[in-house]
């Protein structure tokens, strides 16, 4: 009963941000991302009739505090699921997602122990009820499921069972890349979790975010299908604006960006004048990701590490989904 799986991490192109059920993760509104190749976390999960409680243990030490209570808990809900109650797991992760990077390692951790425990607990489940579960432990690891150009319908039902990702375009069908700008100062004061809450409970510009996401899905869209890279890249960054501008508007206030933020944010605007077509996109928290075709690769970096308060730029393609190793 023991088993291991891989997920890379996946950036939101149009962002989850807000819940419409807390407890059974149901967001609001759909999201689109793209599976990142060079960031993802490896997971064995092994059910030991022995145990007596689930042990997790991260990088090779074992994990305690709230992010043991969120891996238990989900392991509990799997195990529900497989009608085996009683039975407990010993988990280890490796994260091969700096931290630094500023990518939540929530997605691609997730999205690794749900598929670990599953083959563990001999589930013959398909990828869609795999995402469905995913979901559960974290909204956006459902995404990271698949590979490339993601889709995560909200879904209608109250229970959550049409609440999923689904492939929208495969990795290989569209080389676009994402640079990952660390920043020298990056404390997230506010977690996505508590910030979406936030926002849904107060800010007076959500509504107009929920409204205005059809349309930007419909053009994202239809913008992979046809390899517009520039089509692609404007509706991310406004996605990206709009998510963050209903931040400003929540009671208390609050904003995930710092002045390097802004520097990087305005560095590519003026890169775009220059001729370098790249667009960038911010998840919750104060680093920065770029969307760049492979021709702009050398120039795009070197031009982006030469920001004053950049502290590294790490380079990405477009990833697969899971796998069993
Ligand atoms: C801003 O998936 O980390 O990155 O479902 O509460 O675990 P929970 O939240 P999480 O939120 C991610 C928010 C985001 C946008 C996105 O990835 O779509």
């Amino acid at each position: 009963m023991k088993a291991t799986a891989k997920a890379h991490t996946n950036i939101a192109l149009i962002k989850y941000w807000g819940k419409r059920d807390e407890s059974l993760i149901l967001p609001m509104n759909n999201s689109l991302s793209l599976t990142l190749d060079g960031f993802y976390t490896t997971t064995t999960v092994e059910f030991k009739p022995d145990l007596t409680d689930d042990c997790f243990y991260l990088d090779d030490e074992a994990v305690v505090d709230t992010q043991y209570d969120r891996v238990s808990n989900f392991l509990k809900l799997i195990r529900n699921y497989a009608g085996k109650d009683n039975l407990f797991a010993e988990v280890h992760s490796t994260n091969h997602v700096p931290t630094a990077a500023g990518f939540a390692s929530s997605a691609s951790g997730f999205a690794a122990l749900a598929a670990a425990a599953a083959r563990a607990l001999n589930l013959n489940i398909d990828d869609k009820t795999l995402s469905t579960l995913t979901r559960q432990g974290s909204g956006s690891a459902c995404r990271s499921i698949y590979g490339g150009f993601v889709e995560w319908e909200k879904g209608e039902q109250a229970d959550g069972s049409d609440s999923h990702a689904v492939p929208i375009a495969p990795a290989n069908h569209w080389d676009i890349r994402v640079a990952a700008v660390v920043l020298s100062s990056n404390a997230k004061k506010v977690l996505s979790r508590e910030g979406m809450k936030r926002t849904v409970e107060t800010s007076p510009f959500y509504s107009s975010w929920v409204d205005s996401i059809p349309n930007d899905l419909n053009q994202i869209k239809d913008g992979i299908k046809n390899k517009d890279f520039e089509k692609v890249g404007a509706i991310a960054e406004m996605n990206c604006l709009k998510m963050h501008a209903t931040t400003l508007a929540a009671n208390p206030p609050f904003s995930y960006w710092h002045d390097t933020t802004m520097a990087v944010m305005h560095a590519v605007q003026e890169l775009r004048e220059s001729g370098i077509s790249a667009y960038f996109t911010i998840d919750a928290g104060p680093n920065v990701k770029v969307l760049y075709l492979p021709g702009d690769e050398n120039t795009l970096k070197q031009s982006l590490r030469e920001i004053p308060g950049v502290h590294d730029v790490i380079v990405s393609k477009a990833g697969q989904g899971i796998s069993y190793l």
